[in-house]
């Protein structure tokens, strides 16, 4: 197999770099932590921590070679020297790019984009060589540093595109330079940051700056802001607009969805061809995330039948939604595991799949919800308005925590209300104690709201895994 990158292409790439010696590198990484050996590893400044302090040990655990900015005591191997470390990692990934003959996707959305990508990945790498993000890879960092990660032999790359603030899609997006863009949906997620779900709508529009030429956009149809995306498609020079959606007007529509055990039984017409498809993870969000998905790989020029065969071995990962079935005294219980992230979209999305989801006989429904975080001034009355949702969920027992959740938790019927504590730390008790086997609970918060020690709690209280 031939290197990732060789130091002669590093050179050509970074015009100013200078090389200490001729190396072969396998992979890229700026986590020090991560260095595997025949890496590239990239000393980039954070705010907290400088990479150059790990450069010596990179070096020592196996790198093929370090990129810095300045000296380093003690590093023993292969240097290459630049005047800016962060700005070297872009024009690598840029040179990526401009090498590859890949047909390339870019997602972004408020909610759904590791989702969206995880799919694409394994649909698109049962057909030919693909390459995509890694985890959440989606920031100033992690785009390009996917980028430099694309293989030479890739036919199909994936890449996820984040935000938190207004104008940082729109350069990584020029980096990524896609044929196909995809949005998921637009919420009001960072919307204490962004100030406006119409704000928020414009920057994810920035998506489709710098695509290659002929480029696709599919968008949500069912988004109450697919006007302004498609707007902004268009703006950008996109030749064609792809909706995907329940609605009817949707290019990729979603038929039909059932939610099963082990996933969901999914029917969709892709521009007018019906196909079902078993889905690995539960619930309609996931479901139309798929039908997205499946639109982008319709575009990029996949085959489309075979890519949704493929969807049964797509599973919710721990945090996302995944699913447990634990031993619980006499019985089991399940868990469903949200505790990764929240916002006011995804609670809606995972409470429509606990009201669809059957306890056993004799058990309850059981929800444990943490703050959803960086909701800005509105982040009371987001709360608060959960309550129809948790209503309609058949939640027979609701535990929350963080001051926000003191919103929602007014809106409760006595009948409903567990408890109500300022951190998780103090409910994990609650929860855990209120369990009886036949019980389904689902757990959810943003990752800020530390959610995970209440999953854990739930897991050592039971009797480990049951299997199914
Ligand atoms: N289309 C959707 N609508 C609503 N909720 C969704 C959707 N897709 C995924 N979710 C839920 O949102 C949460 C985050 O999913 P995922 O990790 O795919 O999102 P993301 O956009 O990549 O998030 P991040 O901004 O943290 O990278 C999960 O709990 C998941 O179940
Ligand atoms: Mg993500």
């Amino acid at each position: 197999m031939s290197a990732l990158w060789t130091s002669d292409e590093v050179q050509a790439a970074l015009a100013a770099a200078s090389i200490t010696a001729p190396f072969e590198a396998e992979g890229v990484t700026f986590d020090s932590r991560a260095v595997g050996k025949g890496d590239l590893f990239f000393a980039l400044s954070g705010e907290t921590t400088d990479g150059h302090g790990f450069v010596a040990d990179a070096l020592s655990r196996g790198a093929a070679a370090a990129v810095v900015s300045r000296d380093v005591d003690g590093a023993q191997g292969t240097l290459v020297r630049v005047p800016d470390t962060m700005k070297a990692l872009v024009d690598l990934g840029r040179a990526a790019r401009r090498r590859s003959e890949a047909r390339i996707a870019s997602v972004t959305g408020s909610v759904g984009k590791t989702s969206t990508k995880d799919a694409l990945l394994a649909m698109l790498s049962a057909q030919a060589p693909t390459c995509a993000s890694v985890a959440s890879y989606n920031n100033h960092v992690g785009v390009p540093v996917s980028l430099a990660r694309l293989t030479v032999d890739a036919r199909f790359g994936v890449f996820e595109i984040g935000m938190n603030h207004p104008g940082e899609i729109e350069p990584l997006a020029r980096q990524v330079a896609a044929h196909v863009g995809v949005v998921t949906n637009v919420g009001p997620v960072h919307i204490g940051h962004m100030g406006s779900e119409e704000a928020i709508a414009d920057e994810k529009g920035c998506l489709f700056a710098g695509m290659a030429d002929g480029a696709v956009a599919v968008l949500n149809r069912d988004d109450r802001h697919y006007e302004r995306l498609a707007g902004r498609a268009r703006h950008f020079g996109v030749s064609r607009i792809v909706g995907f959606g329940r609605g009817e007007a949707a290019e990729a529509r979603l038929v039909s969805c059932s939610l099963q055990d082990s996933g969901s039984d999914v029917a969709a017409l892709i521009h007018g061809h019906r196909i079902e498809y078993r889905l690995g993870a539960a619930g309609e969000h996931w479901a139309l995330n798929s039908v997205a998905a499946l639109a982008v790989v319709e575009a990029l020029g996949a085959d489309v039948v075979k890519a949704a065969a493929t969807l049964a071995g797509v599973k919710a990962s721990p945090g996302r939604g995944a699913r447990r079935t634990l031993k619980f005294g006499a019985g089991t219980i399940e868990l469903l595991d949200e505790s990764y992230n929240a916002n006011p979209v995804s609670v809606r999305a995972m409470l429509a799949v606990l009201s669809r989801t059957k306890p056993q006989a004799g058990g309850r429904r059981v929800l444990a919800l943490g703050d959803m975080r960086e909701l800005g001034e509105g982040a009371d009355a987001y709360h608060a308005g959960l309550a129809d949702a948790v209503a309609a969920s058949g939640a027979a027992q609701v535990f929350l925590c963080g001051p926000h959740m003191e919103a929602l938790w007014q809106r409760l019927p006595p009948s409903q209300r567990g408890a109500h504590r300022p951190d998780s730390a103090a409910l994990v008790g609650d929860v855990a104690g209120a369990l009886e086997a036949g019980d389904v609970v689902a757990v959810k918060g943003s990752l800020g709201s530390k959610m995970k020690i209440v999953v854990d709690a739930v897991v050592a209280a039971s009797g480990g895994e049951a299997g199914r």
